[in-house]
């Protein structure tokens, strides 16, 4: 066993980590403010190869893995997690379905332009009375001729107001459980008549992230876009979230982290009673303990993000690397903002942002009362 990145992993490390220095980091508190991302700045990560890291060079990605996926994540979200959630979405839940589950010929169509950066993905699943009860979707797609015919409606859809594919789920079964009832279709959300796409829902963190509510009135699509067989959509979706989860829980550290770094920096600079308050002891005991409660939730993400790589089981290891990252967020960035006083409230420091930020983390790619169902279910407690 071995705790320590390898030189290929530090080297990618270092290269996301200059990214997000130089070109996210000045324009990270003007995103948010705007509510927007800097969509210049995206088509740059992109040409870094950042949409498409664990994916096959065949199909223009990479060539790389989880625990690198991971590592992007964390470095971007330190910086600003608007970006790291838009690059998770786009490469776990958007390119993974079409990865594990797409034909050649959708993999050569659809994942290629997305993995290679010159496209962009989302997520249709959670629709308003369908969040953490997957099962009570109610967007349909019935068949007319060869084609399918979309109704319905899908919300906090990540990267959709300007993502290019969306993998859709839509109910092709009515007469069973939404578990067997789902289909994963392709759907070309600029191109396709029917779609509208939402203003930007406006939330409290994460603000510069696009996420709006996309609804399909009578949306055809062709039967060459179903992804995988018909009424696999629910487990196809459970087995995205799975690596979802992954990405989460490194956002989640990467904020905590962020939020640390900051307040290092600001406890050597600013004094009170006469020295910086880094120098009292209660300062550097805080330190020690945030610090160790990022470094246990940085083993188990990357733990996980192995565990996928090995092709070992990894579902469970998610979740709980997804529980107890985005526990780790909410408590650093607040005790962060507590020990910066005044100055942690205010939108000068980059804290604030960072606190709203973590919320999130605890809610979306599942909750964290999901998180202890998927992880209390791998325990054979009954
Ligand atoms: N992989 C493969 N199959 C799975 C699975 C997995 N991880 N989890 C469950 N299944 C299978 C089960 O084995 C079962 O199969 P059989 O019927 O063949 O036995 C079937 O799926 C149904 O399983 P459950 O009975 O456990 O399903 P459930 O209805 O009780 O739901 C749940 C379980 C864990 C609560 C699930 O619904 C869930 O994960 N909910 C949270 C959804 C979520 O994370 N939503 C976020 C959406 S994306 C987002 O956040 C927005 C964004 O853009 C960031």
């Amino acid at each position: 066993m071995d705790f320590k990145l390898d030189k290929a992993h530090q080297l990618q490390q270092e290269l996301f980590r200059s990214f997000a220095e130089t070109e996210i980091r000045p324009i990270a508190k003007e995103m948010d403010e705007n509510e927007a991302l800097d969509l210049d700045m995206l088509k740059k990560a992109a040409k870094y190869g950042l949409f498409g890291i664990p994916y096959s060079k065949e199909y223009g990605g990479a060539g790389s893995d989880t625990l690198a996926y991971t590592l992007c994540m964390e470095e971007i979200s330190k910086v600003d997690a608007s970006t790291g959630v838009t690059i998770s979405v786009h490469t776990s839940l958007c390119c993974s379905c079409i990865n594990n589950f797409g034909t050649e010929e959708q993999k050569q169509t659809y994942l290629r332009p997305l993995v290679d950066g010159s496209k962009f993905g989302c997520f249709g699943l959670t629709e308003t009375n369908a969040g953490s009860d997957v099962q009570g979707a109610q967007t349909t797609a019935v068949k007319d001729g060869d084609d399918w015919i979309i109704n319905g409606s899908k919300i906090f859809t990540t990267n959709s107001g300007f993502a290019d594919t969306c993998i859709l789920f839509a109910l092709t079964d009515r007469t069973v459980p939404a578990s067997k009832g789902l289909t994963a279709f392709i759907v070309d959300l600029k191109n396709t008549p029917g779609i509208t796409v939402s203003d930007n829902i406006e939330r409290m963190g994460i603000r510069a992230a696009s996420n709006c509510i996309v609804t399909y009135e009578n949306v055809r699509v062709t039967p060459d876009r179903v992804l995988g067989p018909l009424g696999k959509g629910f487990k196809i979706a459970m087995t995205a979230l799975d690596t979802g989860r992954i990405g989460i829980a490194a956002q989640a550290l990467g904020i905590a982290q962020g939020a640390l770094n900051e307040a290092i920096k600001y406890g050597k600079e600013r004094k009170q009673f006469g020295k910086p308050i880094n120098a009292f002891q209660n300062t550097q005991f805080k330190m020690a303990e945030l610090q160790t409660k990022i470094d246990a939730a940085r083993l188990m993400v990357w733990r996980a993000a192995c565990a996928e790589d090995n092709h070992e089981p990894y579902g469970p290891l998610a979740a709980m690397a997804k529980l107890m990252a985005s526990d780790v967020a909410n408590q650093v960035t607040r005790e962060c903002v507590q020990f910066m006083g005044g100055y942690g409230y205010c939108r000068e420091y980059p804290v604030e942002r960072m606190m709203r930020d973590a919320k999130i983390t605890e809610i979306y790619e599942g909750t964290s009362e999901v998180m202890k169902m998927v992880i209390s279910g791998s325990m054979k407690l009954k």
